[in-house]
């Protein structure tokens, strides 16, 4: 005869347990564990057939024609359009322009073939306001409001459209699931039926997902090994420029990023980046010139620092763009090999645009913007500083420099500070160099 046995079910993650938990061990919800009956029954004689295998030459090889939105930054950071019946996830902070960029993508590609939107979080009015601001016309874009999933993949099985957009997976619902809307227990099991959704018919699903407080998407990271795509919207509240990257791309490189400018009428393309930077820039105390690789592009950017006399016991370092060590450990070097005081100083070091970096290579540069505060003396124009500082005051040599100086040459920089080890071809710069940093103080005629 079949034995019941009871088993407690976690609401939030699926988890299982012999025992009633007042905390699932899973994924930490409280009050999650419900009991559940479980009638065990002989195990059914398996009756998959098996599976019919191919060898290398029998796998068709043709290569599959990628959908363009003619979004040319989109288009990039996709690995060169969206691969067909592919599954991707578009994540970032909210309001920062995801249901924006998907809504122009859609309505680019919407010109061609028939794509669904499935707007889960927004009425219909609030996305039709947002077309009208984007200047949405085509007629082969449908929408939705209904964020039953089930009611979701019939549609898209029954019409069949190129693609359907979810925005977002999380406000989605499965009618009669065990597991709570909004759980992560639902969410695997809604990515799971989208994923067979766009490898069986071969509809792409993209959709849009929340972000933790911690920066990563909201839910189990086995969602991120499911899906094909994973892209992250990325940007600073008080600056417009928005950074699409991907984190992962089973169809092309990781190395891609796009940019973007929020404006009245959505985001906007910026394919010269750098020379949108370079148009903000100030030549005034406090400022630097560094470059930096973001993926396969170089950037040149502004780091801006302030030094000034405090008014604390304990001085204030305020730091947003560069890891905070970094700068304090800068400081504590100039400190210590030029005799300044700047441990009585507050100081405030920021990059410009709202980028953030990462990486030993802006040393010099951070270290060039700190002085050049402290002095009240601006640095040479058109200049660019590139090199590490090591704890005993070295200035070391970076990497890749080549690409960072030829992207320099193009806007026009004049002149390169490197370390004295520095190794350099074809440059038509004044280069100067420098052993330690007590011989950056020759910058500010001070030495
Ligand atoms: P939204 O795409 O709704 O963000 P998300 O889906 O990531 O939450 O974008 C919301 C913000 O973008 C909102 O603050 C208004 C601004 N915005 C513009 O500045 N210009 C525009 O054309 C649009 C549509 C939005
Ligand atoms: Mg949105």
């Amino acid at each position: 005869m079949a034995k019941a046995t009871t088993r407690y079910n976690c609401s939030s993650c699926n988890h299982v347990s012999l025992k009633w938990l007042g905390c699932c061990p899973e994924c930490n919800e409280w009050n999650t564990f419900t009991e559940q009956q479980q009638v065990k029954t002989k195990p059914a004689t398996p009756t998959t057939s098996a599976s019919p295998l191919q060898s290398l030459d029998e796998i068709s090889h043709e290569k599959q024609s990628r959908i363009l939105s003619r979004i040319h930054e989109w288009d990039r950071v996709l690995g060169g359009g969206i691969m067909p019946s592919s599954l991707l996830v578009l994540t970032g902070d909210p309001g920062i322009g995801k249901s924006t960029l998907l809504l122009q993508v859609c309505n680019a590609l919407a010109q061609q073939q028939e794509i669904f939107y499935f707007s889960t979080e927004e009425s219909m009015y609030q996305v039709k306001q947002r077309a009208i601001r984007l200047g949405c016309d085509s007629q082969q874009l449908k929408f939705s409001d209904n964020p039953d999933l089930g009611a979701i993949v019939a549609t898209a099985e029954q019409h069949q459209p190129a693609a359907i957009i979810i925005d977002s997976i999380q406000s989605c619902f499965i009618p009669g699931s065990a597991s709570l809307p909004g759980s992560v227990g639902q969410l695997r099991e809604a990515v799971f039926q989208l994923m067979r959704l766009a490898k069986e018919k071969g509809i792409t699903v993209i959709l849009t997902g929340h972000i933790t407080k911690e920066g990563i998407i909201a839910g189990p990271k086995t969602l991120e090994h499911m899906v094909d795509g994973v892209f992250y919207l990325q940007g600073e509240d008080q600056w417009n420029t928005r950074i699409l990257r991907a984190v992962k791309n089973r169809f092309g490189t990781i190395n891609e990023i796009g940019f973007f400018e929020m404006a009245e009428n959505g985001l906007q393309e910026v394919a010269n980046i750098n020379a949108h930077l370079l148009d903000d820039i100030s030549h005034e105390s406090g400022a630097s010139l560094i470059s930096i690789m973001e993926g396969s592009r170089p950037l040149l950017l502004e780091v801006q620092a302030l030094t000034i006399q405090s008014k604390l016991a304990m001085p204030q370092r305020v730091v947003s763009g560069i890891d905070h060590k970094q700068v304090i450990l800068i400081a504590a070097i100039l400190e210590k090999y030029l005799h300044i005081k700047l441990s009585t100083h507050d100081i405030f070091c920021k990059v410009s645009g709202g980028f953030k970096i990462k990486g030993s290579s802006s040393d010099l540069g951070i270290a060039l913007a700190l002085l050049s505060s402290y002095f009240q003396q601006p640095l040479p124009e058109k200049t660019i500083a590139l090199g590490e500082i090591s704890l005993t005051g070295n200035i070391k040599p970076i990497n890749q420099i080549g690409m960072l100086v030829k992207e320099a040459e193009k806007f026009h920089i004049k002149n390169l500070l490197l370390a004295k080890q520095q190794k350099i071809e074809n440059t038509a710069c004044i280069i100067k160099k420098f052993h330690h940093v007590y011989e950056l103080l020759t910058l500010f005629e001070l030495s």
